[in-house]
């Protein structure tokens, strides 16, 4: 039988006179009168007061059962900030089912705690109101995604965890192998490979939630281990695939906020570097980027003689950035790999600022006009190549402009038409997306003669899906013809004996059989964070690791057992400091 007959948080002005037991933690305890005190018991539901005698020995975060009568609070007792404020529960018996030392930091929301404190002892930290909120939240969006998955045909599939090499452009975690010493395995990047495979093998529509492994530098929206929903589906085009999508991300936003989201507009990766500086663009608020290059043909400057002038204007900017602020955005525009940052202010009296002297009357007067700029606001315009005044000024508008995480407004945007290469280094182009990805097909014709920076011209059929200026997911039509792949492994450098080695058994697959298929993968930790406001996605993760990447709660990384490393085959070098 269950020690507890109601939770916390559900007994209201309706359960008045009944008998209950409540099990929870002891939230906090005061004075009452001589003779009594209040406790709040607190559980995943909420907090109830109960009133009991000053001699029971109890303290916060003991673990309690608590039985008694519910009662009305008096009228001016009420708590209207609990939803079971307008009760307590007297006449109690109180047990103490389990002592606890002092909780390492307060639990309440408001206070800020120290990260590697929180870590270490997660376990007390999961207890506090909003680590709840938010991994319940996590765990509908989870129940959400596979509802929409499977209401659209998609069969789940299980993909293993030791694999060889998936290229997802970061390092891989790599495990020894005891039984082919010498060997080892890689962790999954993701499951492309296999998703892939599964077209070949007749699935049809496969989907995942996904654990994903990769080495990199962690940030607020990265983490070594995080999950997917991966997907893919044979027969598709592009729109099939932006409509599956759409549906498992609505469904998502929709349990968590209530209102399903209707719009999921689109804009090419040429529209978006252009318009905003970013393949991801924060479409909540304007600032665009504005094209000048022409009104400074005739320039007498040097500073303004560059293949690119674009400039933003910030509403009301005139008054807010002071001097101090314009220097520091000055640096961080270097820093960006501007050569400097001109600006001036529209003020009543006429414009002010740094660098309009390096312009002619009538530049400035174009440039006023282009950007509609008005008294009281602030311009900045950069002059240099174009790629850096697109990045610069893209970066300065998020600094200046940007609405906060936790906004209630949800922006999702599909980004299309991403190149199929990103840079090109010693002659050989690197994939934007994975190598995996079908190249558009008005470009197919470029492949067979572009050199340098043509390369970057090619689109490919990889598409983004955005909100609120982060990156959620991408996906892309893949290759499914043998000869296509190998021209591209070809292209980016990958000899025929390399391709054998590592995508041989991919080669192989296309050869019996695969059909025209594509797909996507979208980042649930991030869907998570943005959905319930959080701006760093360890917020929605049980048992993350720290910005360092240990977990302090049970020390990993730590030294292996010798004899371990012994039957493994491994010897640890000393590293050279
Ligand atoms: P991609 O590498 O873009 O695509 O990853 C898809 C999404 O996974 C999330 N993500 C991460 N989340 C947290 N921490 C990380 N370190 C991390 N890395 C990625 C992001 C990202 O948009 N196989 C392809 C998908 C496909 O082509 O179908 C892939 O994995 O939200």
């Amino acid at each position: 039988m269950s020690l507890r007959t109601n939770y916390c948080g559900e007994l209201s002005a309706e359960h008045v006179g009944q008998t209950v037991t409540v099990c929870g933690w002891v939230d906090t305890r005061r004075v009452h009168s001589e003779h009594l005190a209040f406790v709040d018991v607190r559980d995943h539901t909420g907090i109830v007061q109960v009133v009991v005698d000053q001699k029971v020995n109890v303290r916060s975060e003991y673990v309690v059962a608590v039985t008694g009568t519910v009662a009305a609070r008096p009228a001016e007792m009420v708590n209207d900030a609990l939803a079971s404020g307008a009760i307590e529960i007297t006449d109690t018996e109180v047990t103490v089912l389990n002592e606890a030392e002092p909780p390492p930091f307060p639990m309440h929301d408001r206070t800020d705690v120290n990260e590697e404190i929180r870590l270490e002892h997660r376990y007390v930290d999961l207890r506090r109101e909003k680590m709840q909120r938010n991994l319940r939240a996590r765990a509908k969006i989870n129940s959400a995604i596979r509802g929409a998955m499977e209401r659209q045909g998609f069969c789940e599939l299980e993909t293993p965890m030791l694999i060889a090499s998936t290229p997802e452009g970061a390092r891989d975690f790599v495990v020894p192998s005891r039984m082919h010493p010498g060997n080892f395995y890689a962790l999954p990047q993701s499951p492309q490979l296999f998703k892939q495979l599964s077209m070949v093998g007749g699935l049809d529509r496969y989907y995942q939630i996904a654990r994903c492994l990769r080495d990199e530098d962690l940030r607020a929206d990265r983490q070594f281990e995080f999950m997917q929903l991966d997907a893919e589906a044979s027969f598709v085009d592009q729109e099939d695939v932006f409509t599956f999508i759409s549906e498992a991300v609505a469904d998502a936003t929709e349990a968590i906020t209530g209102e399903r989201p209707t719009e999921f507009p689109r804009m090419t990766y040429a529209d978006a570097m252009d318009r905003y500086g970013s393949d991801k663009p924060d479409v909540r608020f304007g600032m665009e980027l504005t094209e000048l290059t022409d009104l400074f043909a005739e320039t007498e400057s040097n500073v303004f003689k560059t293949p690119s002038v674009k400039g933003i204007c910030m509403p009301g900017g005139a008054d807010e950035l002071g001097r101090n602020k314009i220097d520091e955005l000055t640096d961080k525009a270097k820093q960006w790999g501007a050569k400097g940052l001109a600006w001036f202010r529209m003020k009543e009296e006429g414009l002010e600022g740094g660098l309009t002297k390096f312009m002619s009357e009538s530049e400035l007067a174009g440039v006023v006009e282009r950007l509609d700029a008005k008294t009281g606001d602030m311009v900045f315009l950069i002059a240099d190549k174009k790629r850096v005044a697109n990045k610069v000024l893209g970066l300065l508008r998020l600094e200046l402009g940007k609405p906060p995480v936790n906004s209630g407004e949800f922006s999702f945007l599909w980004i299309t038409e991403f190149p199929l290469f990103e840079d090109v280094i010693d002659g050989n182009p690197i994939p934007a997306h994975h190598p995996f990805t079908m190249p558009h097909e008005d470009d197919v014709e470029k492949l067979k003669n572009a050199q340098g920076d043509e390369w970057l011209d090619i689109r490919s059929q990889a598409y983004d899906l955005t909100l609120n200026g982060w990156e959620l997911g991408s996906g892309s039509i893949r290759i499914f013809q043998r000869d296509v792949q190998e021209q591209i492994f070809e292209i980016l450098g990958i000899g025929e004996e390399e391709q054998m080695a590592k995508f041989g058994f991919l080669l192989n697959a296309f050869k019996y059989g695969a059909p025209p298929h594509g797909g996507f993968a979208f980042g649930i930790d991030r869907l998570t964070a943005l959905l319930v406001g959080e701006e760093n996605i360890r917020e929605v993760i049980a048992f993350p690791k720290t910005q360092k990447g240990s977990d302090p709660l049970t020390n990993a990384p730590s030294p292996a057992d010798p004899a371990h490393l012994e039957e493994l085959g491994l010897r640890v070098l000393p590293r050279e400091e």
